[in-house]
């Protein structure tokens, strides 16, 4: 049976990857932002996963705006990241995980989920940013991930509810699945930011921290939010949180925040990361 670990919820913006190709980390303006990392290094080294569900949105390198699935899983051996534009390095590509992948996708569809099916998936800064924090040096070896997006660019985008459920519906394939495998979850992006428009540099420290503190305790509450709502409150490209959502949706009822950063600015955005640790929930959660 796989177990699920926990759940982390992390930035991903470019620059990131930047500051590491140039050895930045210890600067000013970026140590407040790493040394929030220590702590995930020793929960990593401590829980050791071996698998990582990575929720997360394409921002145009393996899908565009002519074809932009509302959810896409990965179900390849191997995933490659390439040349964005955003003058950082190319990282090193990460193995897949394609008999756990096939596993989720039957789940899915069989919970009616529509979802896309990628045997060959390009990986984006939204996946490979994340994972160079949280394996400095890129130093994945031995890990495998499937890789989920979510459409948070092309309108209509999917509710915070509808994300919350495909994260349950995955939670409850992994709990399923027969081989053994120590799973982490991961949404990435957020917090609030927005990249353009009237609106472009926009933070809401006040909203950021009220989504952090209701993700782990009242999930529930944060659906309720329909997407334009959300948008008002956390910009135009803070509704990255619905990764966030679908991430905590693969957790138990019960979580424990046992870490928090948050750190503004990291390029326009407000950089957050948490880590959700799973307890037992007292009882199994009806389907
Ligand atoms: C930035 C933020 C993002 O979410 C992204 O995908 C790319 C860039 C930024 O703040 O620069
Ligand atoms: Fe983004």
């Amino acid at each position: 049976m796989a177990t699920i670990i926990g759940g982390i919820g992390t930035t991903h913006v470019p620059s990131i990857g930047k500051a590491i190709a140039e050895k930045r980390n210890n600067e000013p303006y970026w140590k407040p932002f790493f040394r929030g990392f220590d702590y995930v290094h020793y929960w990593l080294a401590r829980e050791k996963p071996d698998t990582v569900v990575v929720f997360y949105n394409d921002h145009g390198l393996n899908f565009f705006l002519d074809k932009l699935p509302t959810f896409a899983v990965g179900a390849a051996s191997e995933y490659r990241n390439e040349d964005e534009g955003w003058g950082i390095p190319v990282s090193r590509s990460i193995a897949g995980d394609p008999a756990l992948s096939w596993h989720l996708i039957n789940a899915l569809v069989a919970d009616e989920f529509d979802i896309t099916i990628c045997q060959e998936m390009l990986i984006d800064h939204a996946v490979t940013i994340p994972m160079a924090l949280m394996w400095p040096g890129q130093k994945w070896q031995g890990i495998k991930i499937v890789p989920v997006s979510i459409n948070t660019v092309q309108h209509p985008l999917p509710s915070l509810k509808r994300c919350f459920n495909l994260g349950r519906s995955i939670g409850r394939a992994l709990a399923s699945y027969p081989e053994n495998r120590r799973v982490l979850v991961v949404g990435t992006g957020g917090l609030s930011h927005q990249l353009d428009g009237k609106r472009a540099g926009f933070i809401n420290r006040e909203f950021d921290r009220f989504c952090m503190d209701k993700l782990a305790r009242e999930p529930d509450l944060l659906t309720r939010y329909s997407v334009h709502d959300f948008i008002e409150e956390a910009g135009a490209q803070g509704i990255e949180f619905l990764n966030w959502m679908a991430m905590r949706g693969a957790l138990n009822v019960h979580v424990a925040e046992v870490h928090r950063n948050y750190h503004v600015p990291i390029s326009n955005t407000a950089a957050a990361t948490v880590v959700l640790e799973n307890r037992p929930d007292p009882q199994i959660r009806a389907a």
